[in-house]
């Protein structure tokens, strides 16, 4: 047992001893007089203290840019942190920067600059969305995308492969304790741990937690990181289906469903900004019961099954039976989000997410349908909606006016009515009572013309070749 934490520094071996487990980055960064990395709004929206976190993957390094703001010291065990003084002013994404006068009120350029770095090393070019989570609020987007593209194609800088060297040989399999959190180094002390404390408080991209530290100044009680646990990242294709741990980012899950529920992908894209999606996990996402969350409702409507872990072995529920009341999950104590599966063969997927600004903001309402047609009727109909009730919920009288029934106008109109006893929205900041229940029957709509257009299409098509 460990109890010091062991990082790079941009490149420098770092060792501390009794981290408090709740420690920001951000805060210890500039307590270390590194103070390029910048702190804008402290909740992850502004991408002003964007750093780029290497891990190895299959020994090879994987560059991700995050939010220095929200990830806590522990979160960086194994890791390797460069800020921007760690690229000594010669990275050709700050040579472009320069070139291009991409730099303004300057503010923000650490980040910019932070997010392009890691950018380039992944070989991204998407800019929007590489840049979603960095606000210039002097509108200097056009020379800062036009850095980006210039130093798009330079070689991979040298640090990168002494990073990689270093980690590797920081690499341990110990369990670390520091004053009020635990670092397990896989499942069994896991679980070890939460049979003895099943008070503890999970911790996984801390993109939820971070803010209650930073925002809510709450003391929390003793902490478990899971990010360590390596059993908790595994993806697995089983012939019951694709088995996703909990531990598995929002980044990566949007990859794993590209190819296999693309609306689900595109949902993830809009997921945060990619600083966000680097940290969180899908078990974080839904352990947290937030009735606004994304994950949830994408895989209620996927018929998918949730795995919890405790000290008394795994239990398995439907998704959405986990979710109780506001905020009220079962979870007993000790037990945590283990796994989801999501069975296969469901029908394709389609989500809308409604939202008042495209990226980086969280849902008025998401709504997810798999609607199963066979000649033109509903075979099967499984609706998620979040935003519309205290948990994420299935439209469960909506579903029942559907099955069976032909899909048409007609069937749609009556269906739309149902979702008034399925839901009672509340009114808030985000959107009202009224506005909801609206927008939740107008995606019935949209998702009936959707799915119909490709039927109409091929018939179009078929006229045409005759
Ligand atoms: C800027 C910003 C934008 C965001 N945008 C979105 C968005 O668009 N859509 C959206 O849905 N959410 C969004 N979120 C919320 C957040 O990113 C997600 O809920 C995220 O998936 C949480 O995952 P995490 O790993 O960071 O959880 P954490 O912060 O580590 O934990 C969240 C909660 O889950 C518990 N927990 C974590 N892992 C487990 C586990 N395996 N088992 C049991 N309990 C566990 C923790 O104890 C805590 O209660 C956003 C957050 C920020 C800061
Ligand atoms: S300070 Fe704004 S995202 Fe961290
Ligand atoms: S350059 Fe900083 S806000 Fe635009």
């Amino acid at each position: 047992m460990r109890r010091t934490l062991s990082f790079l520094l941009n490149g420098r071996p770092v060792r501390i001893e009794s981290a408090p487990a709740t420690a920001t980055l951000l805060d210890w960064l500039r307590g270390q007089g590194l103070t390029g990395t910048k702190e804008g709004c402290a909740e992850g929206d502004c991408g002003a203290c964007t750093v780029a976190v290497t891990h190895l993957s299959g020994g090879r390094p994987v560059v991700e840019a995050m939010n220095a703001c929200i990830l806590l010291l522990p979160q960086l065990e194994g890791r390797a942190v460069r800020t921007v003084e760690g690229l000594g002013g010669t990275d050709p994404v700050q040579q472009a920067m320069v070139s291009r006068h991409a730099s303004q009120c300057g503010f923000c350029t650490p980040g910019f600059v932070m997010s392009l770095v890691a950018a380039r090393h992944q070989g991204r070019r998407d800019w929007d969305n590489v840049l979603a989570g960095n606000l210039c609020r002097c509108t200097g987007y056009g020379p800062i995308v036009a850095a980006a593209e210039d130093a798009a194609d330079a070689p991979a800088a040298p640090w990168l492969a002494e990073d990689a060297g270093r980690l590797a040989a920081l690499a341990h399999g110990e369990d670390i304790a520091l004053a009020g959190g635990f670092l397990p180094a896989g499942l069994d002390s896991l679980r070890a741990h939460l049979a003895r404390n099943p008070e503890a408080l999970p911790v996984s991209g801390a993109t939820d937690v971070g803010l209650w530290v930073t925002k809510e100044l709450r003391s929390l009680p003793p902490v478990v990181f899971l990010h360590r646990v390596a059993e908790l990242a595994r993806v697995e294709e089983t012939p019951a289906g694709l088995r996703i741990g909990a531990g598995v980012t929002l980044g990566r899950l949007r990859g794993l469903m590209a190819g296999r529920h693309p609306d689900f992908a595109e949902l993830i894209r809009r997921f945060g900004s990619v600083q966000v999606r680097n940290a969180a996990t899908i078990g974080g996402n839904i352990a947290n019961g937030s009735p606004i969350g994304d994950g949830a409702p994408a895989l209620i409507a996927l018929g998918a099954t949730l795995r919890l872990l405790g000290p008394e072995g795994t239990r398995e529920l439907p998704l959405e039976d986990f979710f109780l009341d506001y905020r009220r999950q079962d979870r007993r104590p000790g037990e945590i989000v283990e796994s989801i599966l999501i069975p296969p063969g469901t029908p394709r997927l389609r989500c809308y997410k409604v939202s008042k600004r495209f990226d980086q903001d969280i849902s008025a309402v998401c709504g997810c349908f798999a609607i199963g047609l066979t000649g033109g009727v509903v075979t099967s109909a499984r609706i998620a909606f979040g935003g519309m009730a205290a948990t994420p919920r299935r439209a469960r009288a909506v579903e029942a006016a559907l099955a069976g029934r032909p899909w048409t106008e007609d069937t749609i109109a009556a269906a739309a009515e149902a979702f008034a006893s399925d839901f009672r929205p509340i009114s808030d900041h985000r959107a009202s009572a009224g506005y909801r229940l609206r927008v939740a029957r107008n995606l019935l709509r949209r998702c009936f013309e959707e799915e119909r257009r490709p039927l109409r299409e091929t018939r179009l098509a078929g006229w045409g070749a005759a």
